[in-house]
């Protein structure tokens, strides 16, 4: 059985989803009902549910507010994977941990490889890299998988944001200065879940691997792109405008380049990106079908009680 902490975030409630699909026992815990810093609390899980593989799928991802909020990111990002590299090191079970392409400082002009240096340029990045440090230091039965710009249909994400924009303002200013690849959560869960499944056989297999979609573009293409494809179903087309870094102002740093390279993934686990475009448009599509659809709902019942009055 597959346990996973942040069971609540965009990844973790992927995992629960692709899990149920392919009929995989997996069992997550949200923050409430684990902190993954409390060790009381990471121990009574594994010790309560006894998984095979642990998914560290929590974290503190709020990078702006990372700066001001610093111990709570530590909590989240470094002191959390502490805690469940030592409980799975104890209990010799094999550990995935998720971390990301904010652990560069986006200097490289190509893209980056696991063997780069780390070198994070804020708050968020740099707990992130030590939490990394933590799980290579403490437990060598470990995946590291770090991805980059993950939007799903759930929670607080670049994705979701930009639609609701789209749907009121005429006028969108976008960074057009900073290279990514936006990753869907939900691909990203199926390969967490290879891996977890390629590691129970395989321990020549841990260490540390890049993972996200194929391709890359700016914060401005991923926008446009959104807004394109929600177009089609709305009508609605405002202009997306290309902004400079230097012209918006955000409390945390961001590298202008922090696109992986994933081919030792690739090489290592089997398991192939695809292209960004194809997870940004299937998720625009069902996030657009679905808030129109509830707007049908809601007007026909609208409808409905204007005619019963
Ligand atoms: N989102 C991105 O763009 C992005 C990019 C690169 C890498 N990553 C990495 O990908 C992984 C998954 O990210 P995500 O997008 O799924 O994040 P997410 O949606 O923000 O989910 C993270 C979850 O972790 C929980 N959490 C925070 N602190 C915790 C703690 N101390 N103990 C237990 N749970 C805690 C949060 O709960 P609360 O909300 O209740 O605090 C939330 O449910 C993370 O490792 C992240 O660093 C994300």
């Amino acid at each position: 059985m597959i346990l996973v902490f942040g069971g609540n975030g965009q990844l973790g409630r992927e995992l629960s989803r692709a899990a149920s699909t392919r009929a995989v026992a997996l069992h997550a815990l949200s923050h409430a009902e684990a902190d993954i810093a409390d060790s009381a609390a990471v121990a009574a899980a594994l010790a309560r549910l006894k998984p095979t593989v642990v998914v560290n799928a929590a974290a503190y991802t709020k990078v702006d507010l990372a700066e001001i909020n610093v111990e709570e990111a530590r909590r989240g990002n470094e002191i959390g994977p502490e805690v469940i590299a030592e409980a799975c090191a104890g209990a010799g079970i094999p550990m995935i941990h998720v971390s990301t392409d904010y652990v560069f400082d986006g200097t490289k002009p190509g893209a980056y490889r696991e063997s780069d240096a780390v070198r994070p340029i804020n708050v968020y990045g740099r707990t992130k890299a030590a939490g990394e440090d933590a799980v290579r230091r403490i437990h060598k039965h470990h995946v590291i998988l770090r991805t980059a710009w993950v939007y799903s249909e759930f929670g607080h994400n670049f994705l979701k944001t930009i639609l609701g924009l789209a749907a009121t303002r005429d006028e969108l200013r976008i960074v057009a200065d900073q290279h990514g690849s936006p990753t869907s959560a939900s691909e990203l869960a199926e390969a967490v879940l290879n891996v977890a499944s390629a590691l129970l056989h395989d321990r020549t297999l841990a260490g540390t691997y890049h993972f996200a979609a194929a391709g890359s573009t700016t914060w401005h293409g991923f926008a446009s792109r959104i807004v394109e494809v929600a177009a089609r179903v709305t009508g609605r087309n405002p202009q997306v405008i290309p902004n400079a870094t230097a012209d918006y102002a955000t409390a945390a740093r961001r590298p202008a380049n922090s696109v992986l390279d994933c081919r030792l993934f690739v090489e290592r686990f089997g398991f192939l990106p695809r292209h960004w475009t194809v997870g940004v448009d299937a998720t625009t599509r069902i996030l657009v079908t679905s808030s129109q659809n509830a707007k049908t709902q809601k007007d026909a019942s609208q409808k409905d009680a204007t005619h019963v009055a």
